[in-house]
């Protein structure tokens, strides 16, 4: 497998997780490819021109983080994280959302068993189709336009794939789109998931609007089972559930083809978080279940759960960093969790 420590905390988090890989018994090849923004500075750019070749050569990647307060962030996100789903078709983005015991929700009387969610994100077009662009540039009249795209094949697939997970879980999928208001894609996001649900009698499928659907996620999280959603919705509902979950530093993500032997890359949901870089006291949760995910998709299903097993353990007993109620460093979490997994 790859490692793609990337900026900001990501190599920090990224190095307890390959601590923790390395406690598991599996021999694992593993090299680190060091793209990311020191790379720009140093090449112009934040990958080779060949890199998705190159990641197209292992079998899966384990990427931190992206974002360097130097560089402009469309810039940074275009040419790495955003090129690596799009140019590899990896149109699944998976997260789960789960309140592990032990860590603090910030919902008053909320436990583990009130929050258990998974999110199945599509990936590659939609609100980040990349289609637009701005014109007059600099004088009134200027003018920006940012076009979703949203094909019938992009749809189906997503929300096909979201259907199996649910019926895995428990036979729930929330849709979520905004079709009151938006009224050409996010309908024929609706009608494809009407079309698909019949292939699925044993799951219940109820469309919500976004909007609500946040405000379901803070009342009545445990309503909630999977959820399916377009690029952009994804991406704000997963960091409210990762808030759900304790925090950004927690919540993990797979970014997949499924059906395809196309590699998955596997990251934690939040950023290079450069407010907290370099202090060594990043939470290396969300990185370190990324790469049980990683394992379980690599057909490690025995590992994946020792480290979910271990994960859930020190979430419980500590030690835990200061984002999650503790005051241990990135470090030391990491130690614990791969004495955990080698024990
Ligand atoms: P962020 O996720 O980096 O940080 C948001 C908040 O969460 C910050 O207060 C940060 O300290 C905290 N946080 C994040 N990760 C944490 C961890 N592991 N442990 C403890 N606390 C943690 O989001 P942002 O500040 O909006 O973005 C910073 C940069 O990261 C930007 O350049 C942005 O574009 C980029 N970004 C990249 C990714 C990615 O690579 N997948 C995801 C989100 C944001
Ligand atoms: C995420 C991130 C990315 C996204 C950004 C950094 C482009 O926020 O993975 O959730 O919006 O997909
Ligand atoms: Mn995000």
């Amino acid at each position: 497998m790859a490692l793609v420590p990337g900026d900001g905390v990501g190599p920090e988090v990224i190095a307890e997780a390959r601590r923790v890989l390395d406690a598991t018994d599996l021999t694992l090849e593993v090299e680190e490819l060091p793209w990311g923004s020191a790379h720009w500075h140093e090449h112009g750019r934040m990958m080779p021109e060949d890199a998705l070749a190159v990641v197209r050569s292992f079998d899966a990647v384990l990427l931190g983080a992206v974002g360097d307060p130097s560089l402009p962030d469309d810039e940074t996100l275009w040419g790495l994280l955003l090129e690596l789903r799009q140019g590899l078709d990896l149109w699944a983005n998976v997260r789960p959302a789960r309140l592990l015991p032990g860590i603090p929700c910030p919902l008053a009387a909320r436990g583990p068993d009130d929050v258990d969610m998974l999110f199945v994100r599509e990936n590659t077009e939609g609100e980040y189709a990349g289609v637009g662009g701005r014109a007059h540039r600099g004088l009134p009249l200027e003018v920006a336009v940012e076009a979703s795209v949203f094909t019938r094949c992009g749809c189906e697939r997503v929300v096909r794939y979201a259907f199996t997970r649910a019926r895995e879980r428990r036979g729930r999928l929330t849709s979520a789109t905004k079709s009151n208001a938006s009224r050409h894609a996010y309908t024929l996001w609706d009608e494809v998931v009407r079309e698909v649900a019949e292939e699925f009698p044993e799951v219940r499928v109820e469309h919500v609007l976004v909007d609500a659907l946040c405000a379901r996620m803070v009342r009545d999280p445990a309503s909630i089972d999977v959820v399916v959603a377009s690029n952009l919705f994804g991406d704000v509902l997963t960091d409210l559930a990762a808030a759900l979950q304790g925090g950004l530093g927690v919540a993990a993500s797979a970014n997949l083809a499924p059906g395809s032997d196309i590699p998955g890359v596997f990251e934690p949901v939040h950023g290079s978080a450069p407010d907290i870089a370099g202090q060594g006291v990043a939470n290396p949760f969300g990185a370190i279940w990324s790469a049980a995910l990683l394992l379980e998709h690599t057909g490690h299903d025995e590992e994946a759960g020792r480290v979910m097993a271990a994960l859930e353990a020190v979430a419980r007993a500590g030690p835990r960093t200061r984002d999650v109620g503790g005051s241990a460093g990135t470090r030391e979490v990491g130690e614990a969790v791969a004495a955990r997994v080698a024990a």
